[in-house]
């Protein structure tokens, strides 16, 4: 590994373990609370429960008339988990609003893409831009934190919940065009940077711009519009976290702060996002099946753990998952024996520092009251599921010794926001059907197989000066936009020694999603030493191939027809009338190398191709051993002794033979095997 190892210090200061527990509604439960909650805590102590995250949705139950709190119940549950030695995750109320609120003050409700206003109900549906919403939770976080400011319970604060949506109220409209004048110098620019020409749209005025609509504007004719909202959305969301940040950042500096992410949710640039938050957390919920499929699952369940701890390259935390069914899945499997404990190590083994779920108490009603929790309706411990939370505890409790430690990484793949944003809404090659994402798990997945430590990184971090000299391979598939200082970043890792992939569609747009003249793949033409002069798509049932050193790999959905300039082919398509035009190639530059994959291959492609590359760029796997299908292995590391977790993603009982030593793994079982760090 090129950088030094860090130990990091725990996420809630002066708590050296991994944290378990998860959401807890209490509020629910005023009424027995003599009974329920004392039998909460001695559930939770049972089940090796140290943190319980409380408050979420508790808006109503703290201020159930405005300016009137009701601090009452709060107190005492916090005194309670005090005395029981369990960390709370407090949260401040704002993901749902109490109905006074929308009531006196609808300008609080949210307006829909199609301009409808939202109706009081649900949740996740306030305008971010309201002075009254603003006003309001100003108000409620300052309460909470003067009173809790010294509680021995608080650890940590959770903001709001899954932060999501956008709103077009008039108030946002606004908002949005100030934005648009800090991106812009003149609006001659912005006309230029959206190419209003088209379609006669260009702007007149400043005020002419509103947000994008299925019934206007939209992504339907001008891109770079719709890519700038976007953009502003996400501004919305940091402004907002900075907002709702202030009066606890003020009162109470020394307790973290973070807000509980999804993922690759759409809607807003996490890695922007991630700058503001003091800790990164996510709410995993993966769809096991009890079968073969589930290696497929835990590869993207793995992809999305290492995107989030990517997102601030520290540890992170799991703040949600289901200890069993997840409610609102069409199918709500049960989670098979082994599958909960596989599923919590695994966040751990890419750099969570915690196990939360959803939830800790199964509610009475409510949409979620099937949803899987620690405490069913039964209410004992006797299920099969507390038992198999309490097993997690228990394992949890033995590693102490892998808080704060890092994740070494020699490889980064790519995934990009702004870049899925653009390529979404481009009309062309497979318009709706790029599969932007899939892609992109399918290169992480050859890694994952091999038991190779990833990154997940955007092109932010590429451009950010020296952040590439860590690694020695960078994978890129479809990078169609490419960023201010992306491609020149690139270009000085590969010459300094980097191996660097690339696929089909890369190169085509700048930030605003205009396209590059001259050839694609635009600025990286030199790069990677070809001209990518067409792309074909094909109909789903269609197939070319890539023949390469003797096998003709499946090659679908895209194939774009490049010409090597200073590359060197190494595999040529298969068919058509491009039948023995390059299809993969390399080239030389530098002290590195930089490949490019030119159509949507299968695994067996993937598999071949990065199983030489590992080898050839001298990279670090997790463990010296030829890893089954479906099986993986990945580090966490004190600079001195290594973790090396081995998890087993299939039905099947399954050995791992390493330097001389028998795994077994049980059908979705795990090993975490201790050995000192090689130097
Ligand atoms: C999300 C929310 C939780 C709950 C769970 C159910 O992650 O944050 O409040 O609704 O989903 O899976
Ligand atoms: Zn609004």
């Amino acid at each position: 590994m090129n950088r030094p190892i860090v130990r990091h210090a725990p996420i809630v200061p002066g708590v050296p373990h991994l944290l378990h527990g998860g959401d807890y509604n209490p509020d629910q439960w005023r009424a027995s609370k003599e009974t329920t909650w004392k039998e909460d805590v001695r559930l939770a102590r049972l089940a090796g429960i140290n943190t319980l995250s409380v408050g979420i949705f508790a808006w109503a139950a703290l201020e159930p008339e405005e300016g009137r709190y009701e601090f009452g119940w709060l107190d005492e549950i916090l005194d309670l988990m005090a005395e029981n030695e369990i960390t709370a995750v407090l949260a401040t109320p704002t993901g749902a609003r109490p109905g006074w609120m929308s009531r006196a003050y609808p300008e609080v409700l949210r307006v829909n893409r199609d301009r409808t206003k939202n109706r009081h109900g649900g949740r996740h549906n306030h305008c971010l831009t309201s002075p009254v919403y603003r006003e309001k939770t100003t108000a409620i976080n300052t309460a909470l934190a003067e009173r809790y400011r010294d509680h021995p319970a608080l650890g940590l604060w959770h903001l709001s919940n899954e932060y999501g949506g956008e709103c077009h109220c008039d108030l946002c409209q606004e908002r949005f065009r100030e934005y648009l004048q800090t991106r812009f110098a003149s609006l001659d620019e912005l006309n230029e940077a959206w190419w209003t020409a088209f379609w006669a749209k260009t702007y007149g005025d400043w005020s002419h711009i509103e947000s994008p609509s299925e019934h206007g504007h939209g992504e339907q004719d001008i891109h770079g519009l719709q890519l700038e909202w976007m953009r502003f959305t996400t501004e919305q969301f940091v402004d907002f976290y900075e907002h709702e940040t202030a009066p606890l950042k003020a009162i109470t500096p020394d307790v973290p702060r973070t807000t509980n992410l999804m993922g690759t949710y759409p809607g807003i640039d996490y890695f922007r996002l991630a700058q503001a938050l003091d800790v990164v957390s996510w709410d995993s919920y993966p769809e096991w099946t009890g079968t073969e499929k589930d290696a497929a699952k835990g590869a993207r369940a793995s992809f999305l753990h290492d995107l989030t701890r990517s997102l601030k390259g520290k540890p992170f935390m799991l703040m949600e998952s289901s200890p069993s069914a997840t409610n609102w899945r069409p199918v709500a499997k049960l989670h098979r024996p082994g599958v909960h404990l596989l599923q919590s190590l695994q966040a751990v083994a890419h750099g969570s520092d915690t196990v939360q779920y959803f939830q800790f108490r199964k509610g009475r009603g409510g949409s979620e009251k099937f949803h899987g929790a620690v405490v069913d309706h039964e209410g004992t411990e006797r299920t099969r599921v507390f038992q198999d939370v309490a097993e997690v505890g228990a394992r949890l409790a033995e590693l102490d010794g892998v808080v704060g430690t890092d994740t070494p990484a020699d490889v980064a793949v790519v995934y990009d926001w702004h870049l899925r944003w653009a390529l979404e809404d481009q009309k062309g090659m497979l318009q709706g059907r790029t599969d932007y994402e899939g892609a992109v798990v399918a290169h992480y997945r050859a890694f994952w197989e091999q038991g190779v430590p990833t990154d997940v990184i955007d092109s932010s971090l590429i451009a950010s000066p020296g952040y590439l000299d860590r690694y020695k391979v960078l994978v890129a598939p479809m990078l169609y936009m490419l960023r201010p200082g992306v491609a020149e970043a690139i270009d000085a890792f590969v010459q300094r020694g980097g191996t660097f992939v690339a696929t089909y569609a890369t190169g085509y747009v700048d930030e605003h999603d205009r396209t590059f003249l001259g050839g694609f793949p635009g600025p990286l033409r030199e790069t990677l030493g070809i001209w990518a002069e067409e792309i074909d798509a094909l109909y789903p049932e269609d197939r070319n191939a890539i023949e390469w050193d003797g096998t003709a790999y499946e090659a679908r959905e895209l194939c774009e027809l490049i010409h090597a300039e200073t590359a060197e082919p190494l595999g040529a398509y298969g068919s058509d009338f491009y039948a023995g035009r390059p299809a993969l190639t390399v080239n030389r530059r530098g002290e590195g190398r930089a490949y490019f994959i030119a159509a949507r291959t299968g695994d067996d492609f993937l598999a071949d191709f990065y199983g030489r590359l590992v080898a050839e760029a001298g990279v670090e796997r997790a463990l010296d051993a030829d890893l089954p299908a479906g099986v993986t292995a990945q580090v966490r590391t004190d600079g001195t002794t290594d973790f090396v977790f081995v998890l087993n993603f299939t039905p099947a009982a399954v050995t791992v033979e390493a330097g001389g030593e028998t795994i077994a793994l049980a059908p979705f079982g795990n090993a975490v095997v201790e050995r000192p760090r090689a130097q």
